[in-house]
C-alpha cells in the first residue's frame, strides 16, 4: 500500500473520529466522558469488532483496554499478531450505561443507539477495507449477521460480512473471563480454532508489514506464538458477571474434561 493511500486513510478516519466525537443522537453521547472511535491500523487486514465501550474504555477513550482488552491482546498476539496490526472498533462509541442508583453501570446497547452508530461503522469499514472481520461475541456477530445468530452454534464459521469481506466470529474475551472450571479451557479451545482460522484466511492474503520483509512479527506459527498460547491460556479467571457483555452469558459450551489446550 502506497504512502498516499496510507496517509488518506489516516484522514478519513480522523475525519469520522472527529464526526463521532460531536455525534449527540443517543442519549448516551451526552452521558459517555469520551467517544471511543476505534484504533489501529489504517492499512490493517484484520478488523476486530466488539460490542460497546465498557467503563475502562469510556474513561481512556479507547477500545478493549479493561481485561477483556488485556485478554484479547493475547489472543491476538497468539495468532503472531501485536494490537496495532489491526484495528479494533465496536458497534457503538459511547459506552451504554444505566443507573443503578448508586453509580453508572455498563449494559448492551440497545436497537437504536446500534442503529444510529451503524452508519460510523459503515464508514470504517470502507474506509479499512479490511480482508477480514472478526466479530467478538454475539451482539456484534448479530449486527451483521441477523437476530436469529447463534453464536453457541455459529462461531468459526465463514460468512459474507460487508462489502462482501470474509467474517468469522467467535467468544467476547469478557465472556472466557467470566467462565469457570472446565469450561474455561473448553471455550478457549473453541476460540483458539477460530483465531486459527483467522489467521489462515490473513495469509490468503498478506499483511502489510509482511509485504514489507517484517515476518517476524506478522507470521502465525512461530515461538512467539506458542510463548503467547501459554499466557493466554492461564489467565486468571472470576470476574463477575457483569450487564457489561449482556448477551454473552446465554451460550454455554458443555464443560470439557481435558485441561489441556493448544497442544
Ligand atoms: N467490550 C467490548 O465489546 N468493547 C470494548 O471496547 C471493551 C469491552
Amino acid at each position: 500500500m502506497s504512502v498516499a493511500e496510507r496517509a488518506s486513510r489516516e484522514q478519513r478516519l480522523a475525519n469520522l473520529a472527529a464526526a463521532v466525537e460531536r455525534c449527540r443522537a443517543c442519549e448516551i453521547g451526552s452521558i459517555r466522558r469520551n467517544s471511543v472511535f476505534g484504533e489501529g491500523d489504517a492499512c490493517a487486514k484484520l478488523l476486530v469488532i466488539g460490542e460497546g465501550p465498557g467503563e475502562t474504555e469510556d474513561q481512556l477513550g479507547r477500545p478493549f483496554v479493561g481485561r477483556a482488552g488485556q485478554l484479547l491482546d493475547k489472543m491476538l498476539v497468539a495468532i503472531g499478531l501485536q494490537r496495532d496490526d489491526v484495528f479494533i472498533a465496536n458497534t457503538v462509541k459511547c459506552r451504554p450505561t444505566f443507573d443503578d442508583g448508586v453509580r453508572l453501570r455498563n449494559r448492551p446497547p440497545d436497537p437504536v443507539e446500534m442503529a444510529n452508530c451503524r452508519p460510523y461503522l459503515d464508514e470504517q469499514i470502507d474506509i479499512l477495507a479490511p480482508s477480514v472481520i472478526l466479530c467478538l461475541g454475539a451482539p456484534s456477530a448479530k449486527s451483521f449477521l441477523g437476530p436469529k445468530f447463534s453464536i453457541t452454534k455459529q462461531r468459526g464459521i465463514w460468512f459474507e460480512g460487508p462489502r462482501g469481506i470474509p467474517l468469522i466470529a467467535t467468544f467476547h474475551p469478557a465472556y472466557i473471563l467470566r467462565l469457570t472450571g472446565g469450561e474455561i479451557n473448553a471455550t478457549k479451545r473453541l476460540v483458539w480454532g477460530d483465531l486459527k482460522a483467522v489467521a489462515a484466511k490473513l495469509a490468503e492474503t498478506p499483511t502489510l508489514r509482511q509485504a514489507q520483509g517484517d515476518q517476524a512479527k506478522a507470521a502465525p506459527g512461530d515461538k512467539a506464538k506458542a510463548a503467547a498460547l501459554g499466557s493466554w491460556q492461564s489467565e486468571p479467571v472470576g470476574l463477575s458477571p457483569s450487564k457489561d457483555e449482556g448477551s454473552h452469558g446465554s451460550d454455554h459450551p458443555p464443560p470439557d474434561p481435558q485441561p489441556t489446550l493448544f497442544e
